[in-house]
C-alpha cells in the first residue's frame, strides 16, 4: 500500500480519536514488512497521563495480530493545517520495531517525510532475543 493509500487510511481512523480533552484527534496507520496494515487513534483519559497515542496505538494492534512486526512504513494523520510528527515517547516505541520511512500528513497538502533513524538519532537500544 502506498504512503498515499495510508494516509487515507489514517484519515479515517482519525475520526474514531478518543479526544474529549484537547480535541486534537490522531489517526495512524502503519504497513508491516509482512504486507499489513494496522491503524490506531489516540485514546484520551480524564488521567491525562493515560492517553495512549494513536502511534502506539496501532503498533499494538500489529503486535496483538503478528506477535511481531518489522515496520516499513507509518503514517501519521492530523485534520489540521500543519503535519504532525510522531511524539518523543512513539519515537522510541516505532524504533523498537524496525527503521521505518514516516509520513506525517495533514488537512493540507504540506507533510513530513523521514527515516525513522533521522528522527530518533542514536536511539536506546537492548539486544534482543
Ligand atoms: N498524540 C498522538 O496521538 N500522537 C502523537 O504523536 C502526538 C500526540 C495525541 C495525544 C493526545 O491525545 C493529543 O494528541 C494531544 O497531545
Amino acid at each position: 500500500m502506498s504512503e498515499t493509500q495510508l494516509k487515507d487510511v489514517a484519515k479515517k481512523v482519525a475520526k474514531q480519536a478518543y479526544a474529549p480533552y484537547s480535541k486534537f484527534k490522531v489517526g495512524c496507520a502503519l504497513l508491516t514488512k509482512s504486507g499489513n496494515v494496522y491503524t490506531g487513534c489516540n485514546v484520551e483519559n480524564a488521567s491525562y497521563g493515560l492517553t495512549i497515542c494513536a502511534e502506539r496505538n496501532a503498533i499494538a494492534q500489529a503486535i496483538n495480530q503478528e506477535g511481531n512486526v518489522e515496520i516499513e512504513t507509518i503514517v501519521v494523520y492530523t485534520p489540521t493545517p500543519t503535519p504532525t510528527p510522531p511524539c518523543g515517547a512513539c519515537r522510541q516505541v516505532i524504533h523498537e520495531f524496525g527503521n521505518p520511512k514516516v509520513f506525517s500528513f495533514c488537512e493540507t497538502d504540506d507533510f513530513t517525510s523521514h527515516q525513522m533513524s533521522e528522527l530518533l538519532p542514536n536511539a536506546f537500544d537492548l539486544s534482543k532475543d
